[in-house]
């Protein structure tokens, strides 16, 4: 039994688990309480997802049938040695990890999610290039405003579950540091292959923000992230009806059909005056649209607004009158003008999750399409530069939520089939 200052830092170990990991961070989450058995995974593969990011049918959904990502994330990055292509032996070595984890944990929230991903780096290793069917360029700045660093490394793993324990047990199992995985032995660890040059964590969900903002830079001393806010500016973003379904982000041709484009940045925030100097009405505005604001269609953190953000045509097409008349624009309506086919359909999927790395807050922003290209072109229009000429309008300011947001790096990564997510090579 925990009680006063026992309870107090055990809340406080448990926060930080993922963050910190390892095997006190560990061992901390088990002691909590007596750990609830997890689901294991099927010992026959074949009934798992063709597809590595087919994760919406194994994640727990809200009222409106919007998908709730894991409470708890985690990113790999990691790097092979040398310059030249990996080997059989190392392809073996990489699948045998990851087959243990499907086997270990169901593929669901209650159990691991995980893929892994391959930069344009990565491919550069063999001779043969990939083919015109992947768009995987090398990353880039996509603003005229930021200077990131590149994430060149050879593969990003992701894991997320809503249990912190799974994904440090599953670090813990892939780094060689524990024999076994949720009862599995390991025949092989990640780290017999790679190196991880980088690890960055992270949480979504209803209560955890705000329970991590106390002392956080980037947020005003005022503690001010509402306690239902799933993100730091206070508000549900992910509705049904503004993402790309998995099949619509699904390469449909070539050696990688059932894969898809991966880019994830990383943005600080900085939300001092996001929280001091706006009201929640110009909140609205800037990250919606000054309609929703005016017309008082977000109410709380956004709920009411169900399975749809609510972003009509009509506003995506407005944005210059409606910086004109209100003054603002919303970063949703400016984003929005790239994000559509021809025929209405959402292009990106956003899986966007939270962050307090080094003690900041900040957001890894992992995006699914197609093509990599598709990814550029709605950051160009979430820029709104186009828009800067306009009285009221400058690049940072009044213009969505540029002035809060700064980005400091981008990576793009090619997120292969299952079947080929072992050291893939670039033609079959
Ligand atoms: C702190 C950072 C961010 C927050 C809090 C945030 C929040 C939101 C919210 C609340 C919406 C409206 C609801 C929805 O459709 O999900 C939205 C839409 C969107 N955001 Fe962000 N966003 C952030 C950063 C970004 C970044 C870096 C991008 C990169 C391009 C981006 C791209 C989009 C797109 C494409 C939409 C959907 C617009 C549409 O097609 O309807 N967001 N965002």
């Amino acid at each position: 039994m925990f009680g006063g200052e026992d309870e107090t830092s055990r809340r406080a170990v448990l926060k930080g688990a993922v963050a910190v990991g390892g095997a006190a961070a560990l061992s901390a989450c088990l002691e909590e309480t007596e750990p609830e058995p997890v689901p294991s995974g099927p010992d026959d593969p074949s009934s798992l997802p063709a597809r590595q990011h087919a994760w919406n049918d194994h994640v727990r959904t809200d009222d409106h049938g919007n998908t709730l990502l894991p409470r708890h994330q985690l990113l790999l990055y990691l790097t092979l040695p040398g310059d030249g292509p990996p080997d059989a032996a190392a392809r073996r070595d990489v699948e045998s990890a990851l087959r243990t984890l499907d086997r270990a944990y169901e593929r669901s929230s209650d159990g691991l999610l995980h893929s892994i991903a391959y930069s344009p780096r990565y491919f550069g290793r063999f001779e043969a290039g990939l083919p015109d069917s992947v768009d995987l360029p090398e990353p880039r700045a996509l603003s005229p405003f930021e200077t990131p660093e590149f994430d060149r490394q050879d593969a990003l793993l992701h894991l997320a579950s809503d249990r912190a324990d799974v994904v440090l047990a599953a670090e813990e199992a892939l780094r060689g540091n524990e024999p076994t995985v949720n009862g599995r032995e390991m025949e092989s660890t990640l780290t017999d292959v790679f190196e991880v040059a980088d690890r960055r964590s992270g949480f979504v969900g209803a209560g955890m923000p705000a329970e991590r903002q106390d002392g956080l830079a980037g947020i005003p001393s005022s503690n001010p992230v509402p306690e239902e806010s799933p993100l730091f500016m206070g508000f549900i973003a992910g509705f049904r009806e503004n993402q790309a379904t998995e099949d619509h982000v699904t390469l449909s041709e070539g050696p990688f059909a059932g894969g898809t484009t991966k880019h994830v940045s990383n943005l600080r925030m900085r939300l001092e005056d996001w929280y001091g100097e706006q009201s929640f009405e110009e909140r609205v505005a800037e990250l919606f649209s000054p309609v929703h604001a005016e017309e008082g269609l977000v109410d709380g953190v956004g709920e009411d607004l169900g399975d749809d953000s609510g972003i009509t045509q009509e506003m995506i097409e407005n944005v210059r009158s409606n910086a004109r008349q209100f003054g603002r624009v919303g970063h949703a309506q400016k984003a929005a003008r790239a994000n559509r086919e021809e025929d209405g359909t959402v292009r990106t999927l956003r899986r966007h999750f939270e962050s307090t790395d080094d003690d900041e807050a900040s957001l890894h922003f992992p995006s699914l399409q197609r093509r990599i290209t598709t990814f550029e072109e709605v950051r160009e229009a979430m820029n709104g530069t186009d828009l800067a000429d306009l009285p009221a309008i400058r690049q940072r300011v009044n213009n969505g939520i540029l002035e809060y947001i700064f980005v400091k790096r981008r990576g793009n990564f090619l997120v292969p089939p299952r079947s080929l997510r072992a050291l893939p090579t670039p033609e079959r």
